[in-house]
């Protein structure tokens, strides 16, 4: 286990920074969201986020490091996101992390974005050791992705499902924009839901069609919800509105509850660990610990503070001792597309 690692978060449209004293203990994290930014155009604009991140990196980092009442000389390593993510995005943070890795004379460690959120579940007070509860279940669901998958150790995941066209998060966006009610969706969506009924429409849900399949599909979600817009008058009534809102989050919520479930009873694992910015829903919470309970899984969600992207789950899991590169890996580049499991 190493102490003292900075974090470095700049795979979308937050900057992040924060400190980890250990695989378990945050001293200090702060982010920089870009949301108002990006509001207007109704999703992340690489050119902006990127510029943001450069801009922001160095007061993100510095705070983070008052916040800790840390020095610099205490850090033992720098953690950076090196992808998924957009390319420019992530090029800002490695080249921040690159310059001060060098300065410091420090260890470089490349994260994979998709492992720090399933790690995320860890940094919950109350949360078990990982090695603890393997094997076990996690869904990730997050803007960009959707997956199911079975974590046999650590760096060791399988993938069991994941979605076919949409992101989870991508469903939530693009039914907030039919809807107008703004970005980013997930949030907009809840909020105009909590007045609603779940089952007032039945809207299809995002299971793929394939018998046994645990893949997911939202496209047609979606698509099913355009074709209902078109059909009904404007402007649509609050109360009309809350119920397609709440309605449509259940389509949703359900094909995330059931697949999450089939996965866990599949693979005969007794824990299921689920993050993601997806996962701060408190719909999709309630669901899956009512299901979870049903089938006496054990549940492990993110704490809300760290479902969204943070660099608390990244400096976490590098000094957990995850993640690639040493004092050597000056050649790190950006993955836009890296996965996880195979
Ligand atoms: O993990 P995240 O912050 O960034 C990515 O790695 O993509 O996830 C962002 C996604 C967005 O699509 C956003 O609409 C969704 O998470 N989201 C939510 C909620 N809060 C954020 N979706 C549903 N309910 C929420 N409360
Ligand atoms: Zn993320």
């Amino acid at each position: 286990m190493i102490k003292n690692v900075l974090g470095i978060e700049t795979s979308c449209d937050e900057t992040a920074a924060a400190l980890a004293a250990d695989g378990r203990c945050i001293r200090a994290g702060v982010v920089a969201s870009q949301v108002l930014l990006h509001a207007p155009y109704g999703g992340v604009v690489p050119e902006i986020a990127a510029r943001q991140h450069v801009e922001q990196l160095p007061l993100v980092m510095a705070r983070t490091m008052k916040q800790a009442g840390a020095a610099w000389n205490d850090l033992q390593a720098i953690a950076v996101t090196y992808g998924p993510g957009l390319a420019t995005s992530l090029l800002a943070g490695i080249a921040a992390a690159k310059g001060l890795a060098l300065r410091l004379r420090l260890p470089l460690i490349g994260i994979n974005h998709l492992e720090a959120h399933l790690y995320s579940v860890f940094l919950a007070p109350d949360a078990p050791e990982w090695k603890s509860v393997l094997p076990l279940t996690a869904l990730l669901v997050s803007g960009g992705h959707t997956c199911l998958l079975r974590v046999a150790a650590p760096g060791e995941y399988q993938r069991l499902g994941a979605t076919l066209d949409d992101a989870a998060g991508e469903a939530f966006d693009k039914g907030a924009q039919l809807l107008g009610l703004g970005y980013p969706g997930g949030p907009a969506i809840e909020r105009a839901a909590a007045a609603g009924r779940p089952d007032a429409i039945k809207f299809p849900r995002g299971i793929a069609r394939q018998k046994h399949s645990l893949n997911f599909s939202f496209s047609g979600l979606k698509t099913a919800l355009r074709y209902y817009l078109e059909k009904i008058p404007r402007p649509i009534p609050p109360d009309r509105l809350a119920d397609i809102a709440a309605s449509y989050q259940e389509a949703i919520v359900d094909a995330l509850t059931i697949q999450a479930l089939r996965a866990a009873s599949r693979t005969q694992t007794a824990t299921l660990a689920v993050a993601g910015g997806v996962s701060l829903n408190a719909r999709l919470r309630a669901r899956l610990r009512e299901a979870a309970a049903a089938q006496s899984l054990r549940l492990l969600l993110a704490p809300a503070g760290y479902c969204g992207d943070n660099a608390a789950m990244v400096a976490a899991l590098a000094a957990a001792g995850r993640g690639l590169g040493s004092l050597a890996a000056w050649d790190l580049d950006a993955c836009p597309n890296l996965r996880i499991g195979v």
